[in-house]
């Protein structure tokens, strides 16, 4: 199930970016978004803020040129790359790492709003956002109450039925723009 989750988000990706754009990686953890991202965009802008996710996503992915790994946390994307069509941000702590290091919903909901300007200009935001435990749930509780005001954006959220603590997936962009 959670699978198929990751399956429709990354379909959704496919369909928005192609091999001219630049994509960002908010949340590079084990590298599989990157990855992902990597095999059909021109770069990739990867971040996190643990040393150990940037190594293990340095590692498995060594075989790419069009990756570039940032070590800082997400808020500060805008001081290193402008114009970018997507952002991914796939929430939480990094699998098999520290638990209690995961993303955190002042920080999440502040950096979404700043790339306010970016989605009026046509950037896309993906969120994968875990309700499962204490912290993801709350983030997405603030992400949902913030941007259910929000009537200048277009955004869908999508969610397992039958599996209320699965992960949500959101995707933001300008009002009508696709
Ligand atoms: C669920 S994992 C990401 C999974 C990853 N996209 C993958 O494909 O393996 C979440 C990651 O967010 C990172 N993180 C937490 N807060 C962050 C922040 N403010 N900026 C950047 N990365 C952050 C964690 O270190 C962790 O590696």
């Amino acid at each position: 199930m959670h699978k198929a989750l990751l399956h429709l988000n990354h379909t959704l990706i496919k369909s928005l970016i192609t091999e001219d754009d630049i994509v960002v990686d908010m949340t590079c953890g084990n590298g599989f978004d990157t990855e992902f991202l990597a095999q059909f965009s021109k770069h990739v802008y990867a971040f996190d803020i643990q040393i150990e996710a940037l190594h293990n996503t340095k590692s498995r992915l060594s075989g790419y040129q069009n990756i570039t790994f940032i070590h800082d946390s997400f808020e500060h994307v805008s001081n290193y790359i402008q114009d970018v069509k997507l952002y991914v941000f796939n929430l939480g702590y990094l699998p098999g790492g520290d638990k209690s290091v995961t993303t955190k919903k002042e920080i999440t909901l502040k950096t979404i709003i700043e790339l306010h300007e970016a989605i009026m200009k046509g950037s896309h935001i993906i969120i994968m956002s875990y309700v499962a435990h204490d912290e993801g749930l709350l983030e997405y509780t603030s992400l949902h109450n913030y941007f259910i005001e929000k009537k200048s954006y277009q955004i869908y959220e999508t969610k397992a039925l039958h599996y209320p603590l699965a992960p949500v997936v959101l995707w933001i962009q300008k009002k009508d723009s696709k």
